[in-house]
């Protein structure tokens, strides 16, 4: 019976900045579906938001977070975030991180949307996200073992604590992980969405077992749009940086017209919400959308990354126009949790996407979200140090019940995809969102969602109840949301309100669905 202090379940910067601090005096287990180099912290290209400049503050990168996401970030998370966000990156600095500078040794800042300062940190040109978690892997100690291709299936409650985790190892075995405290850092659920940034493996796995585990989530209605995703032959294919646009890239349609131009005082540069939806009506008219790059030198030293990914599809760098749409990437919602990332089950924590700490409030400032996995993933690890340690008794090992597997019809990967494009995404009504719901529960119901057990279903099908149960919680607090705000934006209800109760957040566990 595999035993450690932490499991963590997934491998992205909140997973490894928990683990770095952890390992210290603690045995930590990352588990992953896939492989230690798959996540969305891989793909983030832009940088990490960090106000390091001696003419940047603190107090400017805390107004951009809390102005991006509407005013409905948590603000001591937010000044927490931006505080502890530039000691985090100077630490990664000391500890030998190589971030992008310039011939006399000066830190290159870009710039993104809705900052007001150019305080975005970046390596490799576009590969941040990879560099980092290529460094973070390097700093791992023997008390850190990663094991691949197992995947989590369900958390192992007993007495409403939070021992560890079933799995389903490479060979097809169920085991079980017994931990002092297990934490979720599987990310968002991306690939709910046709196009999307994120990598496949983002299933909303952490999220549903979370749910499954009676934890409370938050926010799930607040998904982020990125606007620019390459577009080729009606598919997205990978994202295009903001950081583009931060140097000097502008959108316009195939009549050239910069659409961007009077709807909002920061135009192509404004919060991501406003540019996704201003792309998307585009779109709706019959528009196609461009990204303009000709106004940018050595483009493809800048952006090699992005340079390779256009090159591969056909699309040629030097007419001066990257064809785009938006995608979805990043959800703000997620497990409610604190600033030490503690859920609302006793030792189970959630971390990075997976987690709502609210910083992000209803829209994600660009570049946040390597920071908030830095911040949070070591505040978190920290919090675990300073907290008893658990010693596992045989006697807690869990009887797993041998039910006879149902016969249960799934629908694909595509049609899950296709209800919450349709009727989940850039804009939401409450018609649509209806029907959606009904679909969810009509595939969910029958299975008892809720409590389901880990012998009855495949990993793919596991992944498939991820899939609908996250998609069921985005669209069930989505249709309690009756106005819009930041990445939530409902035809039915155009305008923020000034309700206090719809200031609140909207809060979704098993034993209270609404
Ligand atoms: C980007 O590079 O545009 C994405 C970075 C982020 O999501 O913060």
């Amino acid at each position: 019976m595999p035993q450690t202090d932490a499991v963590i379940i997934g491998s992205g910067i909140a997973a490894l900045s928990a683990a770095y601090q952890l390992q210290s005096s603690r045995k930590v287990t990352i588990l992953t579906k896939s492989t230690k180099y798959e996540s969305n912290s891989m793909l983030a290209q832009g940088g990490i938001a960090a106000a390091v400049d001696k003419y940047d503050s603190w107090q400017g990168h805390y107004e951009d977070t809390m102005t991006a996401g509407s005013y409905h970030n948590d603000a001591f998370a937010a000044e927490l975030l931006v505080k502890e966000g530039a000691k985090e990156v100077l630490g990664l600095i000391r500890n030998g991180f190589q971030f992008d500078h310039d011939s006399n040794g000066k830190l290159l800042l870009g710039q993104e949307g809705a900052h007001r300062f150019s305080r975005i940190l970046h390596a490799g040109g576009d590969a941040t996200g990879k560099a980092v978690i290529h460094f973070l892997l390097s700093q791992l100690n023997e008390n850190t073992e990663i094991i691949e291709d197992e995947m989590a299936l369900d958390l192992i409650i007993c007495d409403g604590i939070c021992k560890g985790v079933f799995t389903r190892n490479a060979q097809g075995d169920i085991q079980q992980y017994f931990a002092g405290h297990t934490i979720l850092a599987t990310g968002g659920c991306g690939s709910l969405y046709k196009h999307t940034s994120n990598s496949q493996v983002t299933t909303g796995d952490g999220l549903a077992m979370a749910f499954r585990a009676g934890a409370v989530l938050t926010d799930m209605e607040f998904t982020q749009f990125h606007p620019t995703m390459l577009l080729v032959n009606g598919e997205c294919v990978g994202l295009i940086s903001e950081a583009v646009r931060g140097e000097g890239a502008f959108l316009q349609n195939e009549s050239g017209i910069r659409f961007m131009e009077g709807i909002h005082a920061f135009g192509d540069l404004a919060p991501r919400d406003i540019v996704a939806r201003t792309i998307f009506s585009q779109m709706k008219k019959g528009h196609r959308v461009f990204l303009n790059i000709s106004s940018i030198p050595a483009f493809e030293s800048r952006f090699p990354t992005i340079s390779a990914l256009c090159k591969k599809h056909g699309v040629n760098l030097n007419e001066g126009l990257i064809p785009v749409a938006p995608g979805m990437h990043f959800l703000m919602g997620g497990i409610k949790t604190d600033i030490d990332g503690k859920t609302s089950v006793s030792r189970l924590y959630a971390v990075g996407e997976a987690a709502c700490t609210g910083v992000h409030g209803a829209n994600r400032l660009a570049s946040n979200s390597l920071l908030e996995g830095l911040v949070f993933g070591s505040r978190l690890g920290m919090h675990i140090l300073n907290s008893p340690q658990h010693a596992f008794r045989e006697s807690e090992s869990v009887k797993i019940r041998n039910s006879r597997k149902q016969a249960v019809i799934f629908p694909s990967k595509e049609e899950i995809k296709w209800m919450m494009t349709n009727f989940a995404a850039i804009e939401r009504s409450e018609e649509g969102l209806f029907i959606a719901k009904c679909w969810f529960e009509k595939f969910l119901l029958p299975i008892s969602f809720w409590d389901i057990n880990v012998n009855n279903f495949t990993n793919k099908e596991y992944e498939k109840i991820n899939m609908l149960t996250a998609g069921w919680l985005i669209v069930a607090s989505a249709l309690r949301r009756t106005e819009s705000r930041g990445g939530h934006f409902r035809t039915d209800y155009p305008y923020k309100e000034d309700r206090l109760w719809l200031k609140k957040q909207i809060l979704l566990s098993k034993y209270d669905t609404g």
